[in-house]
């Protein structure tokens, strides 16, 4: 399942020596999101990791698959004040699950999402706030599993989720994976896929639980949802990105042709500081470039309001380099 498995052949964990040159920086962050291209729950350190985050009082989460998240690990979460944890099941039976999520048990993870459901009402705790992500997947009968939405919102409910999210297959690292994308570049989404979703949004609906689905096509946004203009990533080496896909994505498929951009690693914090990486001149052009695309769209939206003109086409100004082959930058 997993794109990243290719670029982690080499692979680590953040040791504590990488994150103590980070925790400087905690006080000046407003939110710490702890997923990078592995699983979370497989470092050791983790919960010191959280602990420090929330001493600086930062709104604190992460995505995992749930094989490691056992009560005891739950628990410590909750105790710490974790603000949300994203729960990545693809599937609502065992037989899909288990086959896209590959030597994962479909038992193991619900059981485990009970266990912290079911503390956190022992304990009257809001959070962690549970959310699900779904990838959405077509192509063979084996993987695809989009038919099971509506399903699955129903597990959702009955394992105390709030949000569910409708994720696409966007990073593709694999052809096979190009065949397996729902979204389209050409032509509209394919009936039965928007009905089948359509369904889900109606039975979320009536159980109360959140949702949010991506775009099955593609459209140009000014600034994707990582939002560089003021979040960045940080690798477990240490290296400094705009966003994971630029730390690691060097080779892609988009619209059915290989890319190959030219990851943008600013610097280490091992060997500067991170004021001093931010501030890099190459690093300040390249939000920039962002900062221009925001204002474009916002002098857009002031003059279809004034001029009463819709179609007022947005021109905006050039992407930087890479992005304009990342599926973030279209919605999806
Ligand atoms: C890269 S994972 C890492 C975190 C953790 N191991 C997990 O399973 O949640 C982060 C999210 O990406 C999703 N994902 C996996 N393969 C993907 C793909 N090819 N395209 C888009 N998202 C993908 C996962 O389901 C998960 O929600």
């Amino acid at each position: 399942m997993c794109p990243w498995t290719k670029m982690r052949e080499q692979g680590g964990v953040m040791s504590l020596h990488t994150f103590q040159k980070i925790i400087p920086y905690l006080r000046l962050t407003k939110s710490v999101d702890f997923t990078g291209g592995g699983e979370p729950l497989t470092n050791p350190d983790l919960l010191y990791m959280i602990e420090q985050a929330k001493s600086a009082s930062c709104e604190v989460g992460f995505s995992t698959n749930c094989v490691r998240l056992l009560p005891d690990v739950s628990k410590k979460l909750i105790e710490l004040g974790l603000d949300w944890i994203s729960f990545s099941v693809d599937a609502a039976t065992p037989e899909k699950y288990e086959r896209i999520r590959q030597g994962a048990k479909f038992e193991t993870i619900t059981t485990n999402i009970v266990a912290l459901r079911d503390l956190k009402r022992t304990l009257n705790r809001q959070e962690p706030r549970m959310m699900m992500v779904f990838v959405a997947l077509g192509g063979e009968s084996d993987v695809r599993n989009y038919h099971e939405l509506p399903d699955y919102i129903d597990m959702a409910n009955e394992l105390g989720i709030e949000q569910v999210i409708i994720k696409n297959l966007d990073v593709i690292l694999k052809e096979e994976d190009d065949h397996r994308r729902l979204f389209q570049h050409e032509g509209g989404t394919p009936l039965e896929v928007e009905g089948i979703i359509q369904a889900a949004e109606r039975r979320a609906k009536e159980v109360g639980i959140k949702l949010r689905r991506y775009r099955l096509q593609p459209q140009e946004q000014a600034v994707c949802d990582h939002n560089p203009i003021n979040s960045l990533f940080i690798n477990w080496e240490g290296w400094v990105s705009p966003c994971i896909t630029h730390a690691y994505a060097e080779e892609r498929l988009f619209a059915g042709e290989w890319q190959h951009p030219v990851c943008q690693r600013f610097g280490s914090i091992h060997k500067a500081t991170l004021e001093s990486i931010w501030e890099l001149p190459e690093y300040r052009d390249f939000r920039r470039k962002f900062i221009l695309r925001r204002q474009a769209e916002k002098h857009l939206l002031m003059n279809t309001l004034l001029n009463n003109d819709p179609n007022n086409k947005l021109a905006l100004p050039e992407a930087p380099s890479g992005c304009e082959s990342c599926y973030y930058l279209y919605g999806i």
